[in-house]
């Protein structure tokens, strides 16, 4: 029988090859007029899909802006040529939820018990959304 140990390495550079080092990871800054309010961060999953996160600075919060982002962020995510996005939320974040179900993303899977959020463990439920051209 084989015996295989995983082992963390900090050899990443020599290692690269087993991974993809073009992965990009982009950071979005959103803006109300001149003051920026948030930012949008977005992780390669493949070279068309990537998982976004968004957070609204605290006193920014509660005025619909998560909301009225959507449409400015699919005109610059069309720009970068990211076509699927994903999105992971807890199932106890219902403000998220919230924002979602009021746009196109779709709940398409989820993961017990997959994130704790605020000290808590919860399902971590999946959307997509296609972006299309
Ligand atoms: C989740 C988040 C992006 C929402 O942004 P936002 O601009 O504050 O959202 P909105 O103002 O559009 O609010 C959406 C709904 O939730 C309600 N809401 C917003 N913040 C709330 C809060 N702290 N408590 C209770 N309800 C809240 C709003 O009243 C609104 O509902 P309504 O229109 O029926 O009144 C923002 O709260 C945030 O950045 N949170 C921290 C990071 C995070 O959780 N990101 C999501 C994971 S991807």
């Amino acid at each position: 029988m084989i015996s295989l140990s995983i082992i963390q390495t900090d050899r990443s550079k020599e290692l690269q090859m087993a991974t993809d080092p073009k992965q990009r990871s982009v950071w979005l800054e959103i803006f109300k007029d001149e003051i920026s309010i948030g930012v949008f961060q977005l992780q390669e999953i493949t070279k068309i899909t990537f998982n976004i996160h968004i957070h609204i600075f605290e006193e920014y919060q509660k005025k619909g802006f998560a909301f009225k982002c959507l449409d400015p962020l699919l005109t610059r995510l069309k720009h970068l040529k990211i076509k699927k996005l994903m999105c992971t939320v807890s199932k106890n974040n219902r403000v998220m939820r919230r924002v979602l179900s009021r746009t196109p993303f779709k709940l398409c899977g989820s993961i017990k018990d997959g994130i704790i959020w605020n000290d808590e463990l919860t399902d971590l439920l999946i959307f997509e959304l296609n972006i299309g051209n």
